[in-house]
């Protein structure tokens, strides 16, 4: 009888264990294989650009620095959300974000479309210190990044292993990232990063500052 199959299984430890293992893990691959076929299908729409190479050195920086343990870069469905941060995040909009920075940690604001909120001036001041401009603020002073002069080698190199990614890099693009990065600070690129944010990647229809036209609540 099935019933006592059963009791044969649930009274051995360790073979319940390795069945239930062989369960989830069907179970687990069911939900997430889909998941990663799909992955591939996203494609930039017109508008999303790759990063120009200040802004990919500006990008590591980011990544560097830890930002993102503070900060998220994913504004939710959630009409809170977009009247506060604008247009719902999509998923076309991080199709060159290796790693993503999506998050979820919030303890500063989340700074998907903060590009054009405040001027370059403004970022270099909070960056080195925001209490100058931002008095009750808790977030730390970076003010070693003006410091640092960008390698342009560096951020060739970069770029061409993104484009074995499949990043739409040209030849011309990488031999003119010296030339771009010229003269510039870390300072520089990080708030060439934070200016291009929501703006540079802005796909059809999604309007920095915009509240969510189709659906803003959930
Ligand atoms: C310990 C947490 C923490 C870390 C780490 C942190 N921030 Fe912040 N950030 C905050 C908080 C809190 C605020 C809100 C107060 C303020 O504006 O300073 C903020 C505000 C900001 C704002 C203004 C956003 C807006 O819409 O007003 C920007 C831009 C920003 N951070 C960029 C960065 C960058 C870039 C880094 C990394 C170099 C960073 N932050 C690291 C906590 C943090």
């Amino acid at each position: 009888m099935a019933y006592r199959h059963f009791e044969a299984i649930e009274k051995h430890a360790a073979l319940l264990g390795i069945l239930t293992a062989v369960m989830v893990s069907i179970g687990g691959l069911a939900e997430i294989t889909p998941l990663f076929m799909s992955a591939h299908e996203v494609k930039a729409p017109s508008g999303v650009k790759p990063y120009d190479p200040l802004r990919l050195a500006g990008r590591d920086i980011y990544v560097r620095e830890g930002c993102y343990l503070c900060h998220s870069q994913m504004i939710r469905a959630l009409r809170a959300e977009t009247e506060r941060y604008g247009h719902y995040s999509i998923a076309e909009e991080s199709v060159y974000d290796r790693p993503f920075q999506w998050g979820s940690k919030r303890t500063g604001p989340d700074l998907a479309r903060v590009g054009g909120k405040y001027s370059d001036q403004w970022h270099v001041l909070h960056l080195m210190n925001p209490r100058q401009v931002v008095p009750e603020s808790n977030m730390p002073g970076y003010p070693w990044l003006e410091k640092t002069q960008l390698d342009g080698s560096d951020i060739q190199a970069r770029m061409r292993g993104l484009r074995k990614l499949g990043d739409p890099y040209s030849d011309a693009d990488i031999a003119g990232a010296p030339d771009a990065v010229k003269g510039k600070n870390e300072m520089d690129a990080l708030v060439a990063y934070l200016q291009g944010l929501g703006i540079r990647n802005e796909p059809e229809g999604a309007k920095p500052g915009a509240p969510a036209t189709d659906g803003g609540e959930p």
